[in-house]
């Protein structure tokens, strides 16, 4: 059976016939195939000959026409050799023998498939041809040209949400491309672009953009530019300036996320049903360098991008213990949100106890309570406040790392996951499987399984997914090498994104792989499974082998931010280092070069991922080790002195690894004194105990027995310490 396709969205309209041996084209445009196309298009696929005469033949007497339209049947019988119209009176086509891609695109539009309905649509209904003599049928398009291209425009705009509701920053610019390309003159599409460009790191086309943008706001709107669109500009702009996205990671452009849409979305949606009340918390996990920080980061940005509040906050391992420290971070950004103030006084009272924006944001209206606060009622009074700000305004909390919080923080968490499916509030939390010490590891699980919780494990990416990475930094020569070399990749990284980068920066660096006019170079040995590849198979030896290319110096200043465990600024790694800040300065820079560096805002400088960290300090010798942790106590200590006193277990926590037990014990009873005053004698102790529980089996016996002569020689240390360590 014969079967026949008429292409009308395309800038050459015609009917093909699908034969064994393949596509034959029998009509091209022509009045036979108007008839065709008019009859398809109608909701019955038949109309009267008097229909069609005055719509095709207009300008011919009425016999003339009617001989006309006799001689177009007749033609379409001839050349498709089959009876595709028929009929007296009233001319039918017989539909089962064709396909008509007007009724196709509608198809895959109601039933949701709607890539395939954009593929179908090549060009604008018969926007190329015209005919003589038929001003009706000529009227009849232009109508259903109009419609379809309005359902198009809605398509890309679904598709565009769509993408953007996935983390696929570029996909969703193709779209705002294709918008633009439709109508240059609507500005909404090229803002949407502007900011999706940002997003996905081309902060160069987005610059571009915004000028553009300006240009033609200038052409219709006269010389001043509404303040609107400088404002929608400038927030668009604001996408990209991450800190993360300064650095193209070595390449010509910062990789996209990949093989995350799956697990975006699945966050987009609790978001979306947390921004009508019902809201909820995701818990991400999987091992070091899964990627979990980079899905929040991208998530983040889809979040910030309706009207609500974002608060995040990340946990390290330095500061750890410290109770609810990231939700008094969260809180304390947030002390000037208009719906914190319909926090119930008594739970104010006690958040400006603890936090001093707090007080002074509320000064006069309430009085802050009297210390200490005991660790139920501080819980209760965070709730509170979050639960107050989250009616005003929809609100996210991104908690990252929640595997080096306290016991009584990942607890806190599980609490505020029960109490969100009542308010609008999304808290996305991430932690690695394993937490430090087994009790936390049961507190994460216990948290993981909960049914308040939505928990999503990070699978290692698949050769697809490298494919495409690859192909987000430069344009792959062809497919077939771009997943031959995606395949190698996997097989020796694992699929875990921070080796799969490292190895391709290796390999970058190492000149194997290059990149010319923005396409790769990929030389056949990088493909062939036969030559085996010149870099370490696991991930941690591969790390080191990337620290073996840069020098001592700047391996020390690795180190020395590693031991720190958090950003610095250049004055604080010169004291850590014990180096002039001339010399820190160098050092970053061949860090940076080697893209070792992270850069956490404007002023301040990290490793690029603890993992580099670790490897790090197992690079660089023991008594230097020593050495930074001994002074970065002091950098502690000296913090601890100008005000925040829970920098007095960050200092006696380097103080241990400096293996000095007597120092660790003295700051370490400093920082419980302070708890005491602060949040009462049971917080204390249990914050002391849960800080001794991170110490590893080698030093812990050492600053108990210390902890316990700090006691007994002291007249002002308060007896409950010698039942925490004795
Ligand atoms: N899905 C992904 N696509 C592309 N790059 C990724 C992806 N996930 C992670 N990365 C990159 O891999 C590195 C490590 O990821 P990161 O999010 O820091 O891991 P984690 O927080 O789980 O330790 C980062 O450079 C990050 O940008
Ligand atoms: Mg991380």
């Amino acid at each position: 059976m014969a079967r026949f396709f008429l292409h009308t969205l395309t800038p050459r309209p015609r009917l093909v016939v699908q034969t064994a041996s393949g596509e034959r084209e029998c009509l091209r445009f022509s009045k036979q195939l108007a008839v065709l196309t008019y009859l398809a298009a109608r909701p019955t696929g038949a109309g009267t000959r008097e229909e069609l005469v005055g719509l095709l033949w207009d300008d011919s007497g009425l016999r003339d026409a009617r001989q006309a339209l006799r001689q177009a049947v007749y033609q379409i019988r001839q050349n498709t050799d089959h009876e595709l119209v028929a009929g007296e009176a009233v001319l039918s086509l017989r539909r089962e023998d064709l396909d008509f891609d007007v009724t196709l695109f509608r198809e895959h539009l109601s039933a949701g498939r709607l890539e395939e309905a954009l593929a179908l649509y090549q060009g604008d209904f018969l926007a190329t041809v015209g005919l003589a003599g038929a001003r009706e049928f000529e009227q009849w398009a232009e109508g259903l040209r109009q419609q379809l291209a309005a359902e198009r425009r809605q398509l890309l705009r679904t598709l565009m949400a769509k993408a953007t509701d996935q983390g696929q920053w570029s996909e969703a610019a193709r779209c705002a491309r294709e918008l633009i390309e439709e109508d240059p003159r609507d500005l909404e599409p090229r803002l949407r672009l502007v900011e999706l460009m940002a997003l996905s790191g081309d902060l160069i086309g987005a610059q571009v953009g915004a000028d553009e943008i300006r240009r033609l706001a200038a052409q219709t709107q006269g010389e001043r530019l509404p303040e609107a669109i400088e404002t929608a500009i400038g927030r668009a702009l604001a996408a990209g300036r991450a800190p993360e996205r300064r650095q193209s990671a070595g390449f010509p452009r910062h990789p996209e996320m990949v093989g995350r849409a799956t697990e975006f979305r699945r966050v987009v949606e609790r978001w979306k049903s947390a921004l009508e009340g019902r809201g909820g918390c995701v818990l991400i996990s999987g091992e070091t360098g899964s990627g979990k920080t980079r899905l929040v980061r991208e998530l983040e940005r889809r979040l910030r991008r309706d009207r609500s509040l974002v608060l995040t906050s990340v946990c390290n391992p330095v500061e750890g213990t410290q109770p609810f420290a990231p939700f008094l971070e969260m809180i304390a950004q947030a002390h000037a949100v208009p719906g914190l103030g319909g926090t119930s006084p008594s739970s104010l009272e006690i958040l400006a106890a603890l936090l001093p924006e707090i007080a002074q944001q509320f000064r006069g209206a309430i009085r802050p309570r009297q210390p200490p606060i005991p660790t139920e009622a501080l819980a209760g009074a965070l709730l509170d406040g979050f639960t107050a700000m989250a009616e005003e305004v929809p609100v996210a909390l991104l908690v990252e790392d929640l595997h080096w919080a306290s016991p009584v923080t990942i607890a806190f968490a599980h609490k505020m996951a029960r109490r969100a499916d009542r308010v609008a509030l999304l808290m996305l939390l991430s932690a690695q499987d394993v937490a430090r010490s087994a009790e936390k590891t049961s507190w994460l699980r216990d948290l993981a399984a909960s049914e308040a919780v939505d928990s999503i494990a990070l699978p290692p990416l698949d050769a697809a997914d490298v494919a495409h990475l690859l192909s987000t930094i430069a344009r792959v020569p062809d497919e077939r090498t771009g997943s031959l070399l995606a395949a190698r990749v996997v097989q020796h990284t694992a699929g875990v994104p921070l080796y799969v980068l490292e190895l391709l920066k290796a390999l970058y660096d190492g000149g194997q792989l290059a990149v010319k006019e923005g396409t790769w170079v990929i030389p056949d040995q990088l493909t062939d499974d036969r030559i085996p590849l010149s870099f370490a198979r696991s991930g941690p030896n591969l790390l080191r082998q990337r620290l073996e290319a840069i020098d001592q110096g700047a391996r020390a200043l690795l180190a020395a931010l590693a031991v720190w465990g958090r950003e610095a600024t250049v004055q604080e790694i010169a004291q850590i280092a014990e180096l002039s800040e001339g010399a820190v300065r160098e050092g970053l820079d061949v860090l940076a070069r080697r893209r070792l560096l992270g850069r956490p805002s404007e002023r301040t400088y990290a490793v690029l991922h603890e993992q580099m960290g670790e490897v790090a300090l197992a690079e660089v010798s023991p008594v230097l080790v020593a050495a930074l942790c001994r002074n970065a106590a002091t950098l502690a200590e000296s913090r601890a002195h100008a005000g925040p006193l829970l920098e007095w277990f960050v200092a006696a926590r380097h103080a241990a690894a400096a293996g000095d037990a007597a120092r660790a014990a003295l700051d370490a009873a400093r920082g419980a004194a302070a708890i005491e005053v602060r949040s009462g004698e049971q917080a204390a102790r249990e914050e002391l105990r849960s800080w001794l529980d991170t110490l590893s089996d080698l030093v812990r016996p050492d600053v108990e027995a210390r902890l316990r002569t700090v006691v007994e020689g002291s007249t002002s240390a308060t007896g409950w310490v010698k039942t925490v360590v004795g």
